[in-house]
């Protein structure tokens, strides 16, 4: 059993995915925690990225996931919230990336637009490699600072 807590989200057009990828996490031993959507029916999801920010703020999660169905809404509502830092992945080596050089806590996928296995194998990458720090940890702190 990981002691990390991984939170999930999505609307209902990442819900699929949302609960697949749950699942497996749970299998591979994470503890998870499901932030909705319920069901397939039509949701907002600006409401579950916020629900995601929330869950992060308050500590009941440090990483997250978010699907919706091309993955551009919920990485739009998600990087509103200066504690979240969410990646949009379509591959390995945009996972990887996103940790090594971001330090992002959200990956964030489009259930109609990335194919489950493929969806899988990043969040296993994004879940298992560390942010580099130096010179990124710069430009990170950068995105911490005034909006104007
Ligand atoms: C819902 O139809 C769809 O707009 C949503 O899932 C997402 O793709 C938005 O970016």
């Amino acid at each position: 059993m990981s002691s990390k807590i991984i939170a999930l989200a999505s609307d209902h057009g990442g819900y699929e995915l949302k609960t697949i990828l749950k699942d497996t996490l749970a299998a591979q031993g994470f503890q998870v925690l499901d932030l909705g959507t319920d069901g397939p029916q039509s949701v907002d999801y600006p409401d579950f990225a916020r629900a995601m920010a929330t869950a992060i703020a308050d500590g009941k999660a440090e990483t997250g996931v978010l699907v919706c169905g091309t993955g551009i809404g919920m990485s739009i509502a998600a990087n509103r919230y200066p504690q979240l830092r969410a990646a949009l992945v379509h591959d390995a080596f945009g996972a990887r990336l996103s940790r090594q050089h971001n330090d992002a806590n959200v990956i964030v996928f489009g259930g109609r637009t990335t194919g489950v296995e493929v969806a899988k194998d990043c969040l296993s990458i994004f879940l298992s490699t560390p942010f580099e720090g130096g010179r990124h940890a710069v430009r990170v702190n950068k995105m911490s600072g005034p909006t104007k």
